[in-house]
């Protein structure tokens, strides 16, 4: 079976957390875009690991995992993860592969990121990676594959502090080079999870543009990254937060008011963690939207949802979603395209009753508080999509499971 798991929001949702705790059951873990911008936090018998660039799927000493086609890779980012991850233990020798088709990011790619996004009018705020300078380079048919590291002819295109920069790597990095699509061929039986990185809302496609990341982060990128037709993925997971959170610039139209609501938004980010993994900002906070998660849902068949930090609202005595837009004298329930537009955008809220007691020690959906099972049901309702996954912690065991993907 073939499993994606993507963020429905704008990234940040825990994703990291849901895919270990179902890499349990699978073979393979694919990374299917982005690249060290993302940053997955897991949580093992109170031991944090935040990955990068590799798949959560490491942790367990038995998976293979793959850093997939739609990737693209900071050399020394990876070499810096691998030996953080070997330092605690963790053994990677022959369980990390990285398809021929990725890209590579190199430092002045980086560089360039950092000040085009600093000359901007209105920044992007771009975690700095290089990110959007690699896939645009990628665009123009001008980027650098692993592919590439054996083909001399093009290898002599590149600048000497390249050469300089990718010689201590290379031979590792060709022996990590796989063929991905033949790997993912003989392989076809697995059980395979495809993890994607960002959220459905900074897709370069379908998100906040230009206020977005620029891989593929929705479900389709898992195909294309992943080496395989979209007819081979069996199930797609949209894993969301009970609030909704952003990093950097762009719409949020459910984002909690800086002067009424000042106090909420301390409360939710000092409660939830809410300060980026990659760049320590601190994330914007905000209602959980319910009209870009019902968007997330359409756009990219998610067949169901993973609902994340529930237990952040434990204490409150009332809870907030937002349903739909007030955008001048219109309401507006489908998500718009437009920045302008969503820029503009007052939330509609509709009011929860909180269940004001600890969600942490229960063992399955049916001991939750009736007021938590209502919120849960509205949404599923909202967004004509089940919810079958709700995490109460950062813990594998603080997870309630009320539908594996794994079972038909
Ligand atoms: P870039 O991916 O570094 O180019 O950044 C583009 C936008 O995506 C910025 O607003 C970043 O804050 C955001 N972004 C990139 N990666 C992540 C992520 O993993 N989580 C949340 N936001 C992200």
């Amino acid at each position: 079976m073939k499993i994606v798991i993507i963020g429905a929001q704008w990234g940040d949702e825990g994703k990291g957390k849901i895919v270990d705790y179902l890499a349990n059951e699978a073979q393979i873990i694919v990374r299917f875009s982005g690249g060290a911008n993302a940053g997955h936090t897991i949580v093992i018998d109170n031991e944090e690991y935040a990955l990068h660039l590799i798949p959560a799927g490491i942790l367990y000493p038995d998976k293979l995992v793959v850093l997939g086609a739609g990737m693209v890779i900071d050399p020394m980012a990876l070499f810096s993860e691998l030996s953080m991850l070997n330092k605690r233990g963790i053994e990677t020798t022959g369980r990390v592969f990285i398809s021929d088709r990725a890209h590579i990011v190199l430092p002045r790619y980086i560089e360039i990121d950092k000040e085009r996004d600093a000359a901007r009018k209105i920044p992007i705020g771009t975690t700095g990676r290089g990110i959007g300078i690699t896939y645009s380079m990628k665009s123009k048919r001008d980027g650098i594959r692993l592919a590439d590291l054996s083909w001399k002819e093009r290898m002599d295109e590149l600048e000497e502090a390249d050469h300089e920069f990718l010689a201590p790597y290379l031979d590792q990095l060709l022996t990590m080079t796989i063929d991905m699509a033949s790997f993912i061929q003989h392989r076809k039986n697995a059980q395979t999870l495809f993890e994607g990185a960002q959220g459905a809302l900074l897709d370069l496609d379908l998100g906040t543009y230009p206020y977005v990341s620029s891989g593929m982060s929705s479900a389709s990128g898992a195909a294309l990254g992943g080496c395989v037709g979209p007819r081979a993925l069996d199930k797609i997971l949209g894993v969301f937060k009970a609030y909704t959170t952003r990093v950097g610039n762009g719409p949020f139209p459910s984002e909690f008011n800086a002067s009424s609501e000042d106090e909420l938004c301390g409360f939710i980010r000092k409660t939830g963690r809410e300060f980026g993994v990659t760049t320590g900002r601190p994330r914007r906070c905000g209602y959980l939207d319910l009209v870009a998660l019902r968007y997330a849902c359409f756009t990219n068949s998610i067949d169901a949802l993973v609902m994340t930090h529930l237990d952040v609202y434990d204490t409150l005595s009332e809870i907030k979603a937002c349903v739909a837009y007030r955008i001048g004298d219109k309401m507006v329930e489908d998500f718009p395209s437009s920045v302008q537009a969503l820029n503009t955008a007052r939330p509609v809220l509709r009011s929860f009753p909180g269940w004001k007691q600890s969600l942490a020690d229960r063992l399955t959906y049916e001991e939750f508080p009736l007021e938590a099972m209502e919120y849960i049901e509205f949404i599923e309702r909202f967004c004509e999509t089940p919810i079958h996954i709700v995490s109460v912690g950062y813990e594998r065991k603080a997870t309630i499971i009320r539908k594996s993907p794994w079972r038909q």
